[in-house]
């Protein structure tokens, strides 16, 4: 088991950083004490600013992890709670065909939402922190954050896949909407 390590709060890369434009690399060794500590610097990092997920490259650091966790939230009111997660060299083995429209946002991104079609379930292969394999099905928000969050490891960002930038709105208008 690797030694436990206190998170630091680590700043976020803002869009039109390149961090946030190139693919990210694959981790060869999980177990590294800098790689560990990335993963609980991800946790605390995420845990401070709130959200759903948050991906290395947006802490300046191009390796393929991320964390993920969904609960009910105002924008998404069905979300199931899933305790912080972390996933190491992510892979989509399938797609649904379904494709399911929502708003998203990103830390990368502040102040505004977009309306971003996805497939609306997945299977994924990841490693946990210790190095095990799990392979997975996702569906609805959890399916969503995870390609959200898996994207950015290509550098690729919500924007890019959204059908119609006249979705997209200022964070403000989107509560007006909501409320
Ligand atoms: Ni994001």
């Amino acid at each position: 088991m690797p030694e436990k390590t206190m998170g630091k709060i680590l700043q976020i890369a803002q869009l039109g950083n390149p961090i946030l434009r190139q693919p990210a690399e694959t981790v060869l060794d999980i177990d590294a004490p800098d790689v560990q500590q990335l993963l609980d610097d991800l946790l605390a990092t995420l845990a401070d600013v709130g959200g759903f997920g948050l991906a290395a490259p947006q802490v300046y650091v191009p390796l393929r992890a991320f964390v993920m966790t969904t609960y009910p939230s105002q924008s998404f009111p069905d979300a199931p709670e899933i305790a912080p997660t972390v996933i190491v060299n992510p892979e989509i083995l399938a797609r649904s065909e379904e494709m399911e429209f929502a708003w998203e946002g990103c830390l990368s991104i502040p102040g505004l939402r977009g309306r971003v079609p996805r497939p609306s379930a997945i299977r994924a292969r990841y490693l946990t922190r210790e190095g095990q394999v799990v392979e997975e099905e996702f569906f609805g928000v959890p399916a969503r954050v995870f390609q959200h969050e898996h994207d950015h490891l290509d550098g690729i960002v919500y924007l890019d896949r959204m059908e119609n930038m006249k979705d997209l709105m200022t964070e403000k208008e989107f509560k007006k909407m909501l409320s």
